[in-house]
């Protein structure tokens, strides 16, 4: 089977997220890296593409690199938008608009307006638009989902989801300007830090219980004063299958890393699961005992064994967790060109959909936060 292309737009050497894609994307075979604008200055992200083999498709832009796809016999599959969160817009609509599927990162814009038209413009292409929520992709978030899918819980009571990380609790560096800009509303917009790590745990919520959002109440705060966007949010939350939400952010939060974790309680049993030990998930069943599903074990299911690579015992991380979102675009991908459906088990990416409702959701926040908790409408007009 002859592999899929891919591109890149941003991470660039020494980003954050960057390298994270490259080994999602290329741990299956199923894409080569062939091209790339990598980095905001030109040279650099020409130098750094040529680097890691894209040779004449690395290039100084992302306007020079959709003209250049756009003229080859064999133009990439498929572009990974990884720069900083206001480009993702104008990228993203752009490479949509000029034929090609995008994998975009989160938050996919910075307005309810901005996601709404990529949704449309998604829908009218015909091009997928997925957007990274990569924790979506580990195995046993799949499984948690295809168990609550199948009734293992019952009806769902209560969803309690957090994502809290202590990285921004020094005050003495908080006017430093590496840290200082996701605090501003001119550069970060009308969230910090539920916009930037609140919106993984609120789509969590949403992807393992197949609910919606519908409405919520937020108090938010800044624990450094001089900071004007908030660092804490406590996020109360109702779905549109009845489930209570309750959801709790954080950048202050010293000695939590990547404090990314759910917990679901339904009316026949409880699920609890955390990123930073993703290969347990703890299921109480009503009445009887508590149960520790491995990764990797036998007779779990399709969704869980699709997304596990080795074996019982050996842990697997973030990138393979990017690596299965990848895996369900390729299979996306390769069912449109060969004209079939797409195995229901890999159906799962996060889409632009997911996208524009988690920028509703920072929009309620951001309002609710304001108005002392005074409950908001969470859905985007276009879905309401
Ligand atoms: P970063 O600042 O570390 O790297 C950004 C990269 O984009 C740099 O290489 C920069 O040169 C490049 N860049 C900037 N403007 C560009 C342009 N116009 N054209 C081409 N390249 C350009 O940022 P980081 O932390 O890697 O974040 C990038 C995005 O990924 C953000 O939207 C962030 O929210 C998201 N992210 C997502 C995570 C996830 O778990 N899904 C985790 C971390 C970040």
């Amino acid at each position: 089977m002859k592999k899929l292309q891919w591109g890149m737009i941003g991470g660039g050497e020494g980003s954050q997220i960057g390298p994270a894609h490259r080994l999602g994307a290329g741990l299956d075979g199923l894409f080569e890296f062939t091209a790339g604008a990598l980095d905001h200055r030109p040279e650099e992200g020409i130098g750094y593409g040529r680097s890691l083999g894209l040779g004449d498709r690395a290039y100084g832009s992302w306007q020079d690199m959709l003209a250049g796809e756009k003229a080859q016999d064999n133009p990439i599959d498929l572009v990974t938008v990884a720069t900083p969160n206001s480009t993702h817009f104008e990228i993203t609509k752009a490479f949509l608009e000029g034929g090609f599927h995008v994998l975009c990162e989160k938050p996919m814009t910075m307005t309810v307006e901005e996601g709404e038209e990529i949704v449309k413009i998604a829908r009218t292409t015909g091009k997928i638009c997925a957007v990274n929520y990569g924790y979506s992709g580990y195995s046993l978030v799949r499984h948690m989902k295809a168990m609550i899918a199948r009734g293992d819980l019952g009806k769902i009571r209560l969803v309690n989801a957090e994502f809290a990380h202590g990285h921004h609790a020094d005050a003495a560096d908080a006017e430093n300007p590496r840290v200082r800009w996701r605090y501003d509303p001119a550069q970060a917009g009308v969230s910090a830090q539920f916009a930037d790590c609140g919106i993984h745990a609120l789509h969590m919520a949403s992807f393992v219980t197949g609910q919606d959002v519908t409405k919520l109440s937020a108090d938010t705060v800044s624990c450094i004063d001089v900071r004007v966007l908030e660092d804490d949010a406590m996020v109360n939350f109702r779905m549109d299958g009845g489930a209570v939400g309750r959801l709790w952010t954080s950048s202050i939060a010293i000695g939590r890393q990547h404090g990314l974790g759910i917990q679901v309680f339904g009316e026949k049993g409880g699920l609890r699961w955390s990123q930073e030990h993703p290969n347990q998930l703890y299921y109480m069943p009503l009445g009887e005992r508590l149960q520790i599903i491995e990764r990797g074990e036998a007779n779990l299911s399709p969704e869980a064994d699709r997304t596990s690579r080795v074996t019982i015992g050996h842990a697997e991380g973030m990138p393979l967790a990017f690596a299965n979102i990848y895996t369900d675009l390729a299979e996306a991908i390769r069912a449109r060109k060969e004209n079939r459906s797409i195995d229901p088990a890999a159906d799962l990416y996060p889409r632009a959909e997911d996208g524009l409702r988690s920028m509703a959701a920072v929009f309620a926040v951001a309002q609710s936060g304001k108005e002392y908790g005074l409950w908001y409408d969470a859905r985007p007009p276009m879905f309401r």
